[in-house]
């Protein structure tokens, strides 16, 4: 006898967002060499992000793969403000919502209680990422400035000068991912 559910496709494995952990490490290095956009920094980097800024880092996993990334951390001297510093999607999983999804869980992190503004910096030449940041500052009700900040200069020859984008205040009400 045939099953009925031996002809249907498996229904594709639910994501889990969760902060990260000293372990993820190697896999976030991996993920930001995938992504082929993000500055890769050493694996030793990751590690100690995932270590000692966990709190403030966020992965997205499917059937036990890292699919995505948040990495974050609080300004030291700016207390109402978390900062985004590298933002990546597995290519494969890109452009159906999960980027949007990953900020708004990071922004929802325990840690960022009482941060009401999000920043991060955009590199011009980078569409999908100010997309990104325009779309989640509206899906918070919150604005969006852009502000000049690293100017190409800063930089080694070649790379694309990254303004600061500001959003906020963010609404209480926004605080719970939709
Ligand atoms: C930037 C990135 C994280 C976006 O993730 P994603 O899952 O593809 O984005 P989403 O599907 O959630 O889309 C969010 C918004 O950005 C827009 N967007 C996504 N990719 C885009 C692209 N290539 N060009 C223009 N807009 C784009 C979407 O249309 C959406 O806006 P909308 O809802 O108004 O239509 C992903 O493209 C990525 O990992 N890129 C490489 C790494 C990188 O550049 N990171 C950012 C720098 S830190």
């Amino acid at each position: 006898m045939t099953s009925p559910d031996r002809n249907r496709p498996n229904p594709p494995a639910s994501i889990v967002f969760r902060p990260a952990r000293p372990t993820d490490g190697a896999a976030l290095w991996q993920l930001v060499r995938a992504t082929g956009t993000l500055e890769a920094n050493s694996a030793y980097a990751y590690v100690l992000l995932a270590t000692d800024f966990a709190d403030t880092c966020l992965v997205a996993e499917r059937g036990g793969a890292l699919v995505g990334a948040v990495i974050g951390y609080h300004p030291p001297r700016e207390p109402d403000t978390a900062f985004v510093w590298q933002v990546g999607v597995r290519p494969d999983c890109q452009g159906q919502g999960l980027g949007l999804r990953l900020l708004r869980h990071w922004q929802a992190l325990p840690a960022q209680a009482g941060r009401r503004w999000v920043t991060a910096t955009v590199a011009e030449d980078n569409a999908a990422s100010q997309a990104l940041f325009r779309r989640f500052a509206h899906a918070l009700g919150a604005g969006c400035q852009v502000h000049p900040h690293f100017p190409a200069e800063l930089f080694p020859a070649g790379h694309a000068a990254e303004p600061l984008y500001r959003i906020g205040p963010i609404p209480h009400a926004a605080l719970v991912p939709g």
